[in-house]
């Protein structure tokens, strides 16, 4: 199986943020082994598309435990203002302690809201960002014409999200390591195996590549930009308001 197409909304994934509750204390840790590592130099990536001005207002949806903002932060401490926002109280509690270790309190706030229907004004964001958040979400273009609605003119949206390797022998030894690897690996660190089991399916039913763009674009985006990173295991996504 290459990737379904499944855009219609989907209600199982309107709770996943529940999940996530479940295994916030261990889910950087997770993240980090199954990735290899990766995941921190992949958000990093994000800040190559951030605007080159100074004084940026981002907005992270689908925070989690702050991993994106800090990261961007770290690349480009000129950021003047961080906004998270996650469904998951206990994954931002983990985001608040990490930010206030590295007296950031001040310029990352994290706070509870719905990338679906985020509650900001129209033209308010430098950028908006999600990574490894859009493909848990019911209605992943609602959430894209939202990140245009908050963006100003000019804005950003830098989207990471895992994918599927295009080489069909890497894709086909990835997809074993997702369907075999991740669950076991993912359920014995976290106690949760529902939950990586989960991030398999996701990650194959879900759009990518050429076919994400399109999404981008129906939400009204230009200037759209697509990087496959490790092999294209994973990719940010970039687009214009
Ligand atoms: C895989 S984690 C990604 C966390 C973080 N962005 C990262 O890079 O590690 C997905 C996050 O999406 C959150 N989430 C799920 N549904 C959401 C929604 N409707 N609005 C905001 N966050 C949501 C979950 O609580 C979880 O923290």
């Amino acid at each position: 199986m290459d990737s379904p197409q499944k855009n219609d909304p989907q209600p199982e994934k309107a709770e996943s943020w529940k999940m996530f509750d479940e295994i916030s204390p261990r889910y950087d840790l997770v993240n980090r082994i199954l990735s290899w590592g990766q995941d921190v130099s992949w958000r990093k990536k994000m800040a190559d598309y951030l605007p080159n001005e100074t004084g940026l207002v981002v907005l992270d949806l689908a925070t989690g435990t702050a991993d994106v903002l800090l990261a961007l932060l770290k690349v480009r401490p000129e950021i003047e203002q961080g906004l998270g926002l996650d469904l998951s109280d206990k994954m931002l509690t983990v985001g608040r302690r990490k930010v206030d270790a590295r007296g950031l309190a001040g310029r990352i706030i994290l706070r509870n809201g719905d990338a679906q229907d985020i509650p900001n004004p129209d033209n308010t964001f430098s950028a908006v960002t999600i990574a490894f958040g859009i493909r848990n979400l019911p209605d992943p273009g609602k959430t894209l014409s939202e990140m245009y609605r908050v963006l100003k003119k000019g804005g950003r949206a830098i989207i990471l999200e895992f994918s599927l390797p295009a080489n069909p022998v890497i894709r086909f030894f990835h997809l074993r390591y997702l369907r075999y690897g991740v669950p076991i690996v993912g359920g014995m660190l976290s106690g949760n195996f529902q939950a990586y089991s989960y991030l398999n399916r996701t990650i194959e039913q879900f759009p990518y590549g050429k076919q994400f763009l399109g999404l981008m674009g129906q939400a009204g985006f230009e200037e759209l930009r697509s990087q496959p990173l490790l092999l294209g295991a994973a990719t940010i996504y970039y687009g214009k308001k």
